[in-house]
């Protein structure tokens, strides 16, 4: 039996995550989240009473809460998925992205250290490899930006641009250094932008869905050619779970799935989908530090592990597109509240 600590479990790719796995796998999933205005145990609610779910609500951050958890419930892998995520606050205010993506990451790692008394000595043993892991959901962003040709490798040096993307390549670091210097066994995935049911309306796809369903203009930063490489939420779970499993202790494992497109594309195909006139695009200002172009290559997961994605963007998006027009009770909610405060502050 697993009992695996996924935390930030009622976030996007969290709560997807922890879904995908209660229903492939019979392991124990303890789901530790401080529920932020991102995390939403609404995202949980098919497998809130699973015999083998619990819920904690905290923070990463607390360090005695997350040693608690990891003697009652016997842990013996973790997930980190808890985070802040999005660019555009960590502009506005980048200090609570250094607290919970870096410091909170490393207190999460000390426990995972403390309770698994890996033998640094022994860091290569194939004995304890199968026993214990720290997977630590890394992004693309700690890349940086490419140009026009190019795609990002493992090998790629890190170069990250924003607050966001520092914080995270800072905590994708002191995962790797736990590895090189006490031996933890580890793994890191570093994907490409994700879509898909349940992410929060602040990020690209969301938002302009909500907008347009509101006939409200649709905010493109700059000139909008801007290159996302999409994945759907629903093929980086199955990526992470097959580095979860198959993952070669110490590596890091990109995920992606070969669809960039541009901002502007995106914002028109929703458009076009919902039946909505190209009027309502309004340029805006340019995201300071804006990356360019993000573009995996995904060929060391694919051909190592044999793991691919199974959508297509095209079958993807016009699902997603559909799943929020379908739950807008579930959008409803999540702009409630301080959403409308956060959207006049940004886009005023
Ligand atoms: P999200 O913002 O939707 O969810 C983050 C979750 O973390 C929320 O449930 C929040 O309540 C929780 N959280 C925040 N601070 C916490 C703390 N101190 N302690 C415990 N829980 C805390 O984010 P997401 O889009 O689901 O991203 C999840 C992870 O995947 C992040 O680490 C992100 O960097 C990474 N990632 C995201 C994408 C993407 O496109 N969204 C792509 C690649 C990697
Ligand atoms: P986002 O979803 O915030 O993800 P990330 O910045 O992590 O890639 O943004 C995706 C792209 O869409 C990015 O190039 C910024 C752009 N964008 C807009 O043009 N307008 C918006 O209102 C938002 C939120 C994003």
């Amino acid at each position: 039996m697993k009992n695996i600590l996924v935390t930030g479990g009622a976030g996007f790719i969290g709560s997807n995550f922890v879904k995908h796995m209660l229903a492939t796998y019979n392991y124990k999933i303890i789901n530790l989240d401080l529920l932020t205005y991102a995390g939403n145990l609404e995202n949980l609610k098919e497998v809130q009473d699973h015999p083998n779910y619990t819920f904690i609500k905290g923070d990463i951050r607390d360090r005695k809460l997350v040693n608690s958890i990891f003697e009652e419930y016997k842990i013996t892998q973790v997930v980190n998925f808890a985070a802040e995520s999005h660019v555009d606050r960590s502009i506005e205010d980048p200090e609570i992205f250094l607290l919970t993506n870096v410091l909170g990451t490393q207190a999460l790692i000390d426990a995972a250290k403390a309770n698994w008394k890996v033998d640094p000595e022994n860091k290569y043993s194939k004995e304890y490899k199968k026993d214990v892991k720290f997977l630590q959901v890394s992004t693309d962003e700690v890349y940086g930006t490419l140009d026009a040709t190019g795609m990002f490798k493992e090998t790629t040096p890190l170069a990250p641009n924003s607050p966001y993307s520092a914080s995270k390549t800072s905590a994708d670091l002191i995962v790797r250094a736990y590895n090189e210097t006490f031996g933890l066994p580890i793994n890191i995935t570093r994907c490409s932008n994700n879509y898909g049911p349940y992410q929060f309306p602040e990020k690209l796809i969301p938002l302009m869905i909500n907008n347009c369903k509101k006939n409200s203009k649709l905010p493109v930063y700059g000139d909008g050619m801007q290159i996302r490489d999409w994945l759907h939420v629903k093929d980086h779970c199955t990526g992470i779970d097959t580095v979860f499993h198959k993952g070669k202790i110490g590596e890091v494992y990109n995920i992606g799935g070969n669809n960039e497109k541009a901002n502007i594309e995106i914002v028109k195909l929703i458009l076009k989908e919902l039946g909505k006139s190209e009027e309502l695009i309004k340029y805006v200002k340019d995201r300071p530090g804006h990356d360019r172009r993000y573009a995996i290559d995904n060929t060391k997961i694919t051909t190592e592990l044999g793991w691919s994605p199974s959508y297509t963007f095209e079958q993807g998006i016009r699902e997603t597109i559909k799943w929020y027009i379908d739950n807008e009770h579930w959008m409803n909610n999540v702009t409630s509240g301080d959403y409308m405060k956060y959207y006049e502050q940004m886009y005023k």
